[in-house]
């Protein structure tokens, strides 16, 4: 007797769609089949698709940032996750100076159990780098955090680090089987271009983008992977937002490097001209958002499998902390939300033929399993998986509000988007956590997961 059978439904894999059942026992997807019977309770699928739980790679829950804290805390976020249909949530620990990398993750776990409602995992971004942290790598790695961040922008916030950190890093990445993740703009031209426009009055969000062009974080992406290059390490890029870098990515991967790339909604469904707008300041992220040209060069690499995966940079804040830069775009707490709507945003693209279904998932959900250590665990429709399924009606017509999302936010980037089809179910690990709208999770039933290394 299984525990669950969806029956009569499009099961969705990055190689293909057919019609299956699925069934599920134990929290575990048992099998796929025809004509399944024998469970407890069955729900028929009939019309929708079947398709693994998005994970979300890049998240800031609970954020010390901009001055303040990310409005989304572990349970909020996670809530807005499993709405989304993203089962599995991946949160960044920043290490404070002098503190120890397993230190820093342990205190975020310790927040992070009793609030989240799906899985989650860790990537610990490293700030304060010296020989003890350097060992500690391959403790955190014990712990099952294999993936490190760096920034190499973000100086006046104490996070950023120089060539020679990321460097000593990589090298440490090739020989014990972590990934290093990079946030990628230059950090001087950055501050050279935000002292001349203060000085000329120009403060409005549209110079947050003009700070920070296209060519600013396309210089930091050719320099990241050229140390990558050079040392033979794995490298991935987070939230890639321009073209040349795009084309660095493409070169790189064509070399045979394992050079891997990951974008973001917000950047491939908006342009640079949001920033002009009333509410620019509530785009305001890093990297911001670019010209047309390179949101064509990341759909391009969407298709083409140049990008690996899509994840949201998922960090809200209130429009009363975004409103704090009204006059003076660098007081703008940077982040924008997206965690709900990530998978309903690339399956609504793909129902519109800008990418197949297939790659859709994979972007979301196998790709982010396979580079991130949980292959065999999440990211796939197989028997012995956790049972993390999302039912999709690619039909449902459905318009984004702030007021039917499930964050901890006032407002959303958004609002009005139309989307044709939603998720109608999550399940996370069997376990039915969102229906038509509502959130049936609970507080701490996401449970951490340790990460397999690279091998
Ligand atoms: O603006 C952003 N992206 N805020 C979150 C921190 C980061 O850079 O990823
Ligand atoms: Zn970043
Ligand atoms: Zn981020």
């Amino acid at each position: 007797m299984f525990d669950l059978i969806i029956k009569n439904g499009t099961v969705i894999t990055p190689k293909e769609s057919f019609k299956a059942d699925l069934a599920v026992t134990g929290g575990k997807i048992a099998c796929l089949g025809q004509g399944l019977e024998g469970a407890k309770e069955v729900y028929d699928a009939e019309g929708k698709f079947i398709l693994p739980g998005g994970i979300d790679v890049h998240t800031h829950l609970a954020m010390p940032f901009g001055g303040t804290v990310s409005s989304d805390d572990y349970f909020t976020g996670t809530r807005a996750a499993a709405c989304g249909g993203v089962t599995t949530v991946f949160d960044y620990v920043i290490q404070r100076k002098g503190q120890g990398l397993v230190e820093a993750a342990d205190l975020r776990l310790k927040m992070a159990e009793p609030e989240a409602c799906v899985d989650f995992a860790f990537h610990v971004a490293i700030t304060d780098l010296n020989d003890k942290i350097l060992n500690e790598i391959t403790s955190c790695i014990a712990y099952g955090i294999p993936s490190f961040k760096v920034f190499t922008v973000y100086k006046k916030e104490g996070m950023m680090v120089d060539d020679g950190v990321l460097v000593k890093l990589l090298e440490k990445s090739a020989q014990v089987g972590a990934l290093i993740n990079v946030h990628a703009e230059n950090p001087d031209v950055i501050d050279m271009r935000i002292e001349q426009f203060l000085k000329e009055g120009k403060t409005s969000a549209w110079y947050h983008y003009l700070s920070r062009p296209e060519f600013v974080e396309a210089e930091a992406d050719k320099r990241v992977i050229h140390w990558a290059k050079s040392l033979n390490a794995p490298l991935y890029i987070v939230h890639l937002a321009n073209k040349e870098g795009m084309e660095e990515v493409i070169r790189a991967k064509d070399e045979g490097y394992p050079i891997y790339a990951e974008t973001c909604p917000q950047y491939l469904a908006f342009t640079c001209d949001v920033y002009k707008r009333e509410d620019g300041r509530n785009f305001v992220c890093s990297p911001p958002m670019k010209g047309q040209e390179s949101q064509d060069a990341l759909w391009q690499g969407i298709r083409s499998g140049d990008i690996d995966t899509v994840a949201t940079d998922h960090c809200p804040f209130t429009s009363a902390e975004k409103d704090w830069g009204k006059d003076n775009f660098t007081k703008i707490p940077n982040g924008c939300m997206g965690i709900e709507n990530l998978y309903p945003y690339l399956l609504d693209a793909a129902g519109k033929g800008r990418l197949s279904y297939n790659r859709a998932v994979e972007l979301v959900s196998a790709n982010p399993a396979k580079l991130f250590g949980l292959a065999g665990r999440k990211g796939s429709l197989q028997p012995g998986f956790d049972a993390d399924v999302v039912v999709y009606d690619p039909k449902k017509d459905f318009t984004i509000k702030q007021t039917t999302m499930h964050s901890a936010t006032d407002y959303t980037i958004w609002e009005g988007t139309q989307l044709k089809g939603y998720p109608v179910r999550t399940y996370s690990r069997g376990s039915l956590v969102y229906k038509d709208g509502e959130f049936l999770g609970q507080k701490g039933y996401g449970k951490y997961l340790k990460r397999n290394p690279r091998s």
